[in-house]
């Protein structure tokens, strides 16, 4: 079987979906592509240190819709999947047959929440396969205490990713990417001199400005409002990623990492 076209077509169809058709996606078909994805997922050590949790239900998903900064899709969606780093079903089954206790550490964490990650990347292309669109929800982090308590997680148990899916009603162009001089490397790291910089990151800064500039006249506004004047200054305004908030945010996971049993001084 040559599965080399549909790998380049499906990679050609992402884009992320933020407006979407109110139909539904069938129950069945959703859990049919969940177990798929996870016998087509590598996983550390096999442990399956994941869980998903499905939000159908409107007026739950109006609740996460808040804790994820307002975010309409979050709404919109028919179907929410939180993506949790889970090492307390693993903890029970150790306990259960009187295995050392183990798994309550940073890195187990750090583990689990990176299968969780690449889990929820291979949720995202089984639905993508399927003509539904998906979007990420980076806002899981930012509440990620909120989240873990609205799901009703428990120890051990914390929300790495967060997708939305569903039926698109939007087909934008695929974005661009850096182009491959920035990243691919031969042998070892490359470290880019200043007029590398300049040239692999001119085209992207001039489209992503332009975008910005006319996705709306409200964030022409608050680009003028805030003095940013190129999409460098963007990424670190207090209108994005602001180093400020995520100094914040930092903090907060780390109080709630080591509160929920993955701290790096967690005692198993
Ligand atoms: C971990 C992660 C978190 C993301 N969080 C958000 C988000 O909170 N809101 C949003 O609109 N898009 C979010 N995205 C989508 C990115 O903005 C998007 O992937 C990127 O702009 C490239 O566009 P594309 O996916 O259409 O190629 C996230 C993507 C990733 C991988």
């Amino acid at each position: 079987m040559d599965l080399a076209p549909a790998f380049d077509r499906l990679m050609a169809s992402h884009r992320s979906i933020r407006s979407f058709k109110p139909d539904p996606i069938d129950p069945a078909e959703v859990d049919r592509l969940l177990h798929a994805a996870l016998h087509g997922t590598s996983s550390s050590g096999n442990l399956n240190m994941v869980s998903v949790v499905k939000t159908a239900d409107a007026e739950r998903k109006a609740h996460l819709c808040e804790l994820h900064g307002g975010q309409p899709m979050v709404l919109q969606a028919p179907l929410l999947l939180t993506f949790c780093a889970d090492t307390f079903r693993t903890r029970e089954w150790l306990a259960l047959r009187g295995a050392r206790p183990g798994f309550a550490d940073f890195v187990s964490w750090h583990t689990a929440a990176f299968d969780a990650m690449i889990f929820a990347q291979t949720v995202a292309l089984a639905f993508e396969s399927r003509g539904l669109g998906i979007c990420y929800m980076g806002t899981t982090l930012f509440s990620m205490r909120a989240i873990a308590d609205f799901l009703e997680l428990p120890p051990q148990c914390l929300p790495a990713t967060t997708l939305v899916v569903g039926w698109p009603d939007e087909a934008p162009p695929q974005r661009d990417r850096l182009p491959r001089q920035a990243w691919i490397h031969d042998e070892r790291y490359q470290r880019p001199s200043r007029d590398d910089i300049e040239e692999r990151f001119r085209d992207r800064e001039a489209r992503g400005r332009a975008r910005y500039m006319e996705s709306s006249p409200e964030m022409a506004q608050l680009w003028r409002d805030h003095g940013i004047t190129s999409l460098a200054q963007y990424y670190t305004s207090r209108i994005k990623y602001d180093p400020d908030r995520f100094a914040v945010f930092s903090a907060e996971i780390e109080a709630l990492l080591r509160e929920r049993g993955f701290g790096v001084a967690s005692a198993p």
